[in-house]
């Protein structure tokens, strides 16, 4: 898949595609290149750029709520998410944190309940080009616990989530990560008491805030619009 760019648009396109839109029709060539201009047969110009995690972002079709990639960027940060490890997902929805850590190279094993979500991010992991690390099971992750062993990293946004973090150590390597993302403080607080529940340690909570900043004329301040909250990431670790 390719963007094609013209000013804040953009359109996410197959090679072969035709683009019909109020700039014209355009057929995206087979071989088209990030960088390659092409123009609509009314001579508006657009730009080629190979789709990248904030892409897929704005682009996947959504079921579940997708988190923020600057939320996907803390975890890989605080955990060290990498190319060697073996992660376990849950719940798929969208896909983004999924697609994310499949585009860093890690291989995922991501389970969604609702069948029809699950057909979707399969979908969305074909678009993003990582069904060959993404394996989206649809599954309830908590009813597969006792057959699961051996990843690096378990990454949760369900609201059950603390019924897994309590099981972790089972699932973890000695040294592995479980990252919990929650839109509510309350659910922070069960995953933690689930972490201390189940021997975890290095337990932590983080509010994720994230201020835009703006240069303007008068002045630099940071921007007074949007909402710089998403939500609470809990991050402990199996010895
Ligand atoms: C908020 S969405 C996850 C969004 C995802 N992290 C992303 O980046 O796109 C939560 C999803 O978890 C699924 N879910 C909730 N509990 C689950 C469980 N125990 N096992 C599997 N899927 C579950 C829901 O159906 C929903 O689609």
């Amino acid at each position: 898949m390719i963007l094609l760019v013209h000013g804040d648009r953009e359109y996410l396109l197959a090679p072969g595609d035709e683009l019909q839109t109020d700039l014209g029709v355009l057929d995206v060539p087979e071989d088209a290149s990030p960088g390659q201009r092409l123009e609509t047969h009314l001579g508006e110009e657009f730009v080629v750029r190979e789709p990248r995690g904030p892409d897929l972002f704005n682009h996947f079709e959504r079921t579940g709520a997708p988190m923020m990639p600057r939320d996907v960027g803390l975890i890989v940060g605080h955990t060290g998410a990498s190319a060697t490890d073996r992660v376990l997902d849950a719940g798929t929805g969208t896909g983004v944190l999924a697609a994310y850590l499949g585009r860093i190279g890690a291989s995922v094993l991501t389970f969604e309940r609702e069948p029809s979500f699950a057909a979707v991010a399969r979908e969305n992991m074909e678009l993003a080009g990582v069904s060959d690390r993404v394996e989206v099971r649809t599954d309830d992750l908590t009813e597969r616990l006792d057959s699961l062993s051996g990843f690096d990293l378990v990454t949760l946004d369900t609201e059950d989530a603390p019924a897994v973090v309590e099981r972790a150590p089972d699932v973890l390597v000695p040294g592995g990560f479980v990252a919990v993302y929650s839109p509510f403080v309350e659910g922070s607080r069960a995953a933690v008491e689930a972490a201390r529940e189940g021997g975890l340690s290095g337990i932590e909570t983080y509010e994720t805030i994230q201020r835009r900043m703006d240069f303007g004329d008068r002045g630099s301040r940071p921007a007074t619009a949007g909402v710089g909250h998403t939500g609470y990431l809990t991050f402990a670790r199996h010895e």
